[in-house]
Formats: C-alpha cells, sequence, structure tokens
C-alpha cells in the first residue's frame, strides 16, 4: 500500500518524499514483500514485487494471494508450512521463476493476523537477472545504515521533545501519562533499530585472552536489578582453573545478557537460574568451554527448536527475535557455537561452546 503522507499543493516544490517511511524501508529492499491479510488478499506490495510481476502501482492491492502466486495452497499462503515454494510466472513477454517464502504475522497479542510473503525471481528468460542471497545480505546491511541513520536523529530530536512536553503536566496528569507511553514507543523503536543493526552490521570483534568467570560476574551484575524484580535466584557452578579463550569480553558479555534475558523471560512467575561452566578436553581436537544457561521457566516447544535462532523468530510480544541470531553470529566468529535443550524436569538450557587455543594465553591485561 502506497500511503500518502503529503498532499502536495499545485506549484509547491516539495523536497520531502512522499511515502511513508515504512513504504520507503519496503521500496528500498532488492526483494519482492507483499502482506496478505486473514482473507488472504494483498493489502500491501512493495516496488520489486510489482516490478517484478511487470505490474502498475498498488495493482495487486486486493488480489486474492493465490493469484499472484499461482496454484499456492491457502496453508502456505498463510505462512503456516514456513517452506520457501517456486512459482512460474509468465507476465507477457517475460518468463520468470519466483522463489518465495510465507510467514505469520502477528499482533501485539501474538494473534495471527494474516502473512507476509518475500519473493525473490531466481531465474529469468529476459535478461536473465539473477537474484543472489548475498547481494541481499549486503543490501540488509545497507538499509539497516541507512534506516538507523535516517530513523536515529530524528527520533532522538522527538523524544527530546515530547520528554520536554511531558515535563510541563503534573506527574499524576493524564496527558502526561499518555506522553510517557509515547516515550516507551519510541525506545522501543530504538530498541529495534539497534537491533538491527548489530544483527546487520556486527561491530568488529576486538579479540583477546578472556576469562568466562569475569565476564560472566559482569554479566550477572548488570542484570542485579532485573533478576530480583522477576524473582529469579542465581546459581552458579563454576569450574576451577577455566582455560582462557580467544574472544571479544564486551560481544561476549553482549551473549551472556542475551542468553541470561531470554532465561528470565522465560521464567514470568520467578524461578532459577542455575549457571555452570566447565572444560570438555578432547585427544584429537581443541577443548571447549562451555557456559550453560539454565533456567526453570516455560522450556521450548519441540517444534520451534530449531526455529528460535531464526532472525525475527519470537514469541514475545515486545520481542524483536534478533537476541539469539546475534549471539549465534557473535559465537560463531569466535569459532564457538551455542545450543539449546529442553531440560528434563522443565525449563530450558541455553549453552555456549568457546574452543580453547591451542597454545595457552597469557592472562588478559587488566
Ligand atoms: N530460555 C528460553 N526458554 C524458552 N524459550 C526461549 C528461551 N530462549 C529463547 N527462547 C525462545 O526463542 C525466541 C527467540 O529468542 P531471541 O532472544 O532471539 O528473541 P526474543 O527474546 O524473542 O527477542 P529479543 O531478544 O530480540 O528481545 C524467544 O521468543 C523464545 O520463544
Ligand atoms: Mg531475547
Amino acid at each position: 500500500m502506497r500511503t500518502e503522507i503529503a498532499q502536495r499543493p499545485p506549484d509547491t516544490e516539495v523536497a520531502e518524499p512522499t511515502s511513508s517511511l515504512p513504504t520507503l524501508v519496503l521500496d528500498a529492499l532488492e526483494m519482492g514483500a507483499l502482506a496478505l491479510d486473514r482473507e488472504r488478499r494483498v493489502v500491501l506490495a512493495n516496488r520489486h514485487i510489482e516490478d517484478l510481476l511487470g505490474v502498475e502501482t498498488g495493482a495487486l492491492l486486493g488480489l486474492p494471494g493465490n493469484r499472484v502466486f499461482p496454484g499456492a495452497d491457502a496453508r502456505w499462503l498463510k505462512g503456516a508450512s514456513r517452506e520457501s515454494r517456486d512459482f512460474r510466472i509468465e507476465t507477457g513477454d517475460r518468463d520468470l521463476t519466483l522463489r518465495a517464502e510465507s510467514m505469520p504475522m502477528r499482533d501485539d497479542a501474538g494473534e495471527v493476523t494474516g502473512s507476509v510473503i518475500v519473493a525473490e525471481a531466481i531465474s529469468e528468460t529476459e535478461d536473465g537477472e539473477f537474484q543472489k542471497k548475498i547481494d541481499r545480505l549486503v543490501s540488509l546491511g545497507e538499509l539497516s545504515a541507512y534506516v538507523a541513520h535516517e530513523i536515529r536523529n530524528p527520533l532522538t530530536g522527538i523524544r527530546t521533545t515530547v520528554q520536554f512536553v511531558a515535563s510541563k503536566f503534573k506527574p499524576r496528569d493524564p496527558r502526561r501519562e499518555d506522553l510517557d507511553d509515547v516515550i516507551q514507543e519510541l525506545d522501543r523503536i530504538e530498541q529495534i533499530i539497534t537491533g538491527l543493526l548489530m544483527f546487520a552490521r556486527p561491530p568488529q570483534a576486538r579479540s583477546q585472552p578472556c576469562d568466562v568467570h569475569n565476564v560472566l560476574e559482569r554479566t550477572l551484575d548488570l542484570l542485579d536489578i532485573q533478576l530480583r524484580d522477576s524473582k529469579v535466584a542465581v546459581s552458579r557452578e563454576l569450574g576451577e582453573d577455566l582455560p582462557l579463550v580467544i574472544a571479544d569480553p564486551d560481544l561476549l558479555q553482549q551473549v551472556l545478557l542475551n542468553l541470561c534475558l531470554n532465561a528470565i523471560q522465560a521464567m514470568p512467575e520467578g524461578g532459577e537460574l542455575n549457571i555452570t561452566t566447565g572444560v570438555r578436553r578432547y585427544r584429537t581436537r581443541r577443548s571447549l568451554v562451555d557456559v550453560s544457561i539454565a533456567d526453570t521457566g516455560v522450556g521450548i516447544p519441540k517444534e520451534l527448536m530449531e526455529k528460535i535462532f531464526d532472525p525475527f523468530f519470537t514469541t514475545r510480544s515486545m520481542g524483536t527475535g534478533l537476541g539469539l541470531p546475534i549471539s549465534v553470529q557473535i559465537v560463531r566468529d569466535a569459532g564457538g557455537v551455542i545450543t539449546a535443550k529442553n531440560n528434563p524436569g522443565g525449563g530450558a538450557t541455553l549453552r555456549v561452546s568457546l574452543p580453547v587455543p591451542a597454545e595457552p594465553p597469557g592472562r588478559p591485561e587488566e
């Protein structure tokens, strides 16, 4: 849907774009994106999918999903099967294959309100344009940098102004409470942008010999208030003489923070957070330092075990679904892995394993 936010009066020159920001963002994507409502009719389509299909702006709106993706069944259109499918499309003089994936779209309460379909051309007879996955990732990085730059600055301005106006009202004034809600929403946008940027353009790791126990204690210090508020008790079983690992301590702290936050959020009624560290020594390959974070929370449904590491997968209404993918990326860069399992007695355990360097490094300089 192309939402016009500014009507241009006749004979006026306007430099600003006339489309809404979400539309601009969608249109900047170098892949087709469209959204279907509950009745599986198109409610939003970006420019790329219109170009791919060779249709006019807005021509897809209101069409049944299976007219756009011939032969697609209701289950796939609703995003229930979560698998990518290829569709042969003949549009006048062109003949192309679209590879498309459909996923459910949910509102804040977690109710499915429709689906989002992303599509890219995998072959095209006309000019052989080939959209490679790597291009998509590069453009995601560029897009995020653009979004961060374009949104962050005005956002800060808006926040400052709203805060200033709010300060004019008495603390219990409902108008002030409304403005406080606005500030909270602005903070959430900021948090999403930060996550997106971290995922798309992770900071360069400043790897160094790193004491996992130090990082762990720093992380738990940061979480002190949250742990108390959520009635979560921490216990530790720390391995002795844990070897140093080569990692960026700040990024490793980010990983442990993400995992502990997930664990806390999985225990809305409170519970126990048990942190275990140890080393697994092998004769034929590198030893591993393990940090296991176990909770007594809701656990991870079996069918979601694979999905939790996917970017943007979340079961929390306030989640962005980037905590785990960012953590996996950081740990993978340090040569390690993150694994997840459910505990026999309930709750889940997420384990970070990092390789111990062949030559024991010196102690970190502190
Ligand atoms: N310890 C856990 N227990 C139960 N479910 C978990 C646990 N850790 C992760 N999950 C599941 O994995 C999903 C993805 O986690 P991830 O950290 O990537 O995103 P999020 O926590 O939902 O949002 P964000 O971290 O971006 O705020 C969560 O929404 C939750 O369903
Ligand atoms: Mg998380």
